[in-house]
């Protein structure tokens, strides 16, 4: 029987209600397909803030780098909003995608046909929408240097600088060929190279690997474009590759066409443990309330299969489950529709590992 050390960050708001869900579908996984699971916590985050000082404690990366892969909930809330900057707890999230040197953020948004009634977006634009988001992570704008704040009076200022090497695009336009091939074969790469120097090597970058892909089609689109494109017509799509923070505003926008930011999953790959996460805040104005919805975090875990683990059969059997426990009429509240069943965070997640353990 094959043991995978997994490391989890619950974190704070809901993080540790929709990881206990997550951590369930792991069990049943295990229990169906004779794995087992040993679970190591650490804290990152506010409560790591609270506790240690620091959002990012070095036990938490040391014990992270000794797992498998790492199962992360959210973190941040109201009351650590006016800690200094570099000890918020976004640092702390920031440190550890590059301490793992996670570049690579595959944010799938497939639209459900259960929920397409789910989203303010006509279900006839929405039906059949799967996209794969893919997101640089660690450069850009978020770690570029010059930044700060500096001078004071009407001079001021703040500045940030956006910045991307060769190498950084290479991997992550490749990736997104390799994903595309096992998919509809179609890559658009989204920029700014009409205004940004950086986003005209992007582009530069883009076209040169595209050579070496001549069986998927490659285009580009500017990211203002992307963003209207992405509600005007969002079947058109379907790997989308892009800077850190354009992808960053982009699948936050995806995620509406799920129906709700609390159905969208993510893997940060590209160094040795990957780092698995919803894309969803910790939302504390219902944090303990058991009103988060868990499909994200569940979503995620079979991310964590797949490109974690490499068992892409027990993913699979992960978002089976989640679409028979979604066929079967039972919601969370940010995707009730007439004629369904509200059910808190531990009923959605204990009905999907049911369905896990039984499902055909
Ligand atoms: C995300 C989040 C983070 C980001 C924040 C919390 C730092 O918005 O994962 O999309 O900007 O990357
Ligand atoms: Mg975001």
């Amino acid at each position: 029987m094959a043991t995978f050390k997994i490391s989890v960050i619950n974190g704070d708001g809901i993080g540790p209600e929709v990881v206990a869900e997550g951590r369930k579908a792991l069990v049943a996984i295990g229990e169906r397909c004779g794995h087992s699971f040993s679970f190591a916590e650490y804290l990152a985050g506010g409560c790591a803030i609270d506790a240690t000082g620091v959002p990012l404690p070095d036990a938490t990366i040391k014990g992270v780098k000794d797992s498998h892969a790492l199962l992360f909930g959210a973190i941040g809330g109201p009351k650590w909003e006016n800690v200094a900057h570099h000890l918020k707890p976004e640092a702390g999230l920031l440190k550890l995608r590059k301490e793992l040197d996670a570049w690579a953020n595959l944010r799938p948004a497939v639209v459900y046909d259960e929920l397409c009634d789910a989203s303010t977006i006509k279900p006839e634009v929405l039906k059949g929408t799967d996209i794969m988001v893919l997101r640089e992570l660690t450069g850009g704008i978020y770690f570029g240097q010059p930044r700060g704040i500096e001078g004071s009076g009407p001079t001021r200022k703040g500045f940030n600088t956006e910045v991307y090497s060769e190498f950084e695009v290479e991997r992550i336009v490749k990736m997104a060929f390799e994903i595309a091939r096992g998919r509809r074969k179609k890559v658009c790469s989204v920029d700014k190279a009409n205004v940004l120097e950086s986003s005209q090597l992007w582009r530069e970058v883009a076209i040169r690997i595209g050579k070496q892909f001549p069986d998927v089609a490659l285009s580009h689109m500017y990211v203002d474009n992307a963003a209207m494109q992405l509600i005007r017509d969002p079947k058109q799509f379907d790997v989308i590759v892009t800077g850190n923070i354009f992808g960053d505003i982009l699948s936050d926008e995806a995620s509406q066409l799920t129906g709700s930011i609390g159905m969208l999953a993510s893997a940060s790959v590209g160094g040795p443990v990957g780092f698995f996460e919803p894309i969803h805040g910790s939302a504390p104005d219902i944090a303990g309330q058991k009103k988060a919805n868990p499909l994200a975090t569940i979503g995620t875990v079979a991310l964590l299969l797949r490109y974690g683990l490499k068992l892409e059969a027990e993913a699979a059997l992960v978002e089976r489950a989640i679409k028979a426990v979604l066929k079967s009429g039972l919601r969370t509240g940010d995707i009730k529709q007439p004629g369904t069943t509200i059910v808190d965070t531990v009923a959605m997640g204990e009905a999907v590992a049911k369905q896990i353990r039984t499902i055909a």
